[in-house]
């Protein structure tokens, strides 16, 4: 039996997150510059993206740029804008073509300007379709986030909007960027490296985290594949016990 084959489709994840990593260190490996694992990359995002699309897959979101990547030297930060610019522009079709639905989540008001129009239009365009979303994370760090969220929600605990003693963890979720998107079930982090690295720290609280060694150009729809059956062979309790959960 194949791998695709082994996938239960009655037990999928209905949210897979990805850190992608490892462009970089591939491309030194091949005795490439980092741009080329770059533009390596895209390709697998347009392959994973096809491959949850059309597994059924509710929700897929990507670390496509941190906070923290803005610290990266700045050739490497205009070469990442202007591939993000190319790929939104060159992709929007085919999303659409698909019923693919773009969202973006993070501090996107400091792309530059010609990327924060390009994933306006790109987002209007497929606002009304109804498969997949694809969510990007640009400029997106957890704490930056929760940060964002605890600021709001002191204002309108200040403007009387809300009860200190009514905040619950549903007040929490709304005030963050990914408000309205469901948990991810599956995390996934290529290239070997194993942390989190400011990424959906709240919304990760129950996820199902799966490493793979591969780097990011070289994850393909078999090694995705193979990450949602590892996913399916695990119990998810939730706190609970495993008698609770299989009674
Ligand atoms: C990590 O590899 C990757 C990034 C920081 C950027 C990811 C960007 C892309 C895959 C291209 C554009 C994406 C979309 C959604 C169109 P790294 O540079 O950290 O690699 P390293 O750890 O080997 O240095």
């Amino acid at each position: 039996m194949s791998i695709k084959q082994q996938i239960r489709n009655d037990r999928l994840p209905r949210h897979i997150a990805i850190i992608m990593d490892g462009n970089g260190r591939w491309a030194k490996r091949q005795g490439m510059h980092r741009f080329f694992g770059h533009q390596r990359g895209v390709e697998a995002v347009h392959e994973i993206t096809e491959a949850c699309a059309e597994l059924g897959i509710e929700y897929l979101t990507l670390y496509a740029f941190s906070i923290e990547n803005w610290n990266r030297p700045q050739e490497e930060v205009d070469a990442l804008m202007s591939l993000l610019i190319d790929t939104v522009e060159k992709e929007t079709p085919t999303l659409h073509k698909n019923n693919v639905r773009l969202l973006t989540i993070g501090d996107t008001s400091r792309l530059p300007q010609t990327a924060r129009e390009k994933f306006l239009n790109c987002m209007e365009y497929t606002a009304g379709n109804t498969g997949l979303k694809l969510v990007l994370a640009l400029s997106y760090s957890s704490r930056w986030e929760i940060t964002e969220a605890m600021r709001r929600m002191a204002v309108k605990v200040r403007q009387g909007e809300i009860l200190p003693e009514d905040i619950t963890e549903q007040t929490v979720d709304s005030l963050l960027t990914t408000a309205g998107i469901p948990d991810p079930d599956l995390l996934i982090r290529t290239s070997g490296e194993l942390r989190i690295s400011n990424f959906l720290l709240w919304q990760l609280a129950y996820s199902e985290l799966y490493f793979t060694g591969l780097c990011w150009p070289e994850f393909n729809k078999e090694a995705l594949y193979e990450a949602i059956v590892d996913y399916q062979k695990r119990e998810r309790r939730f706190g609970k016990t495993s008698e609770q959960i299989n009674s």
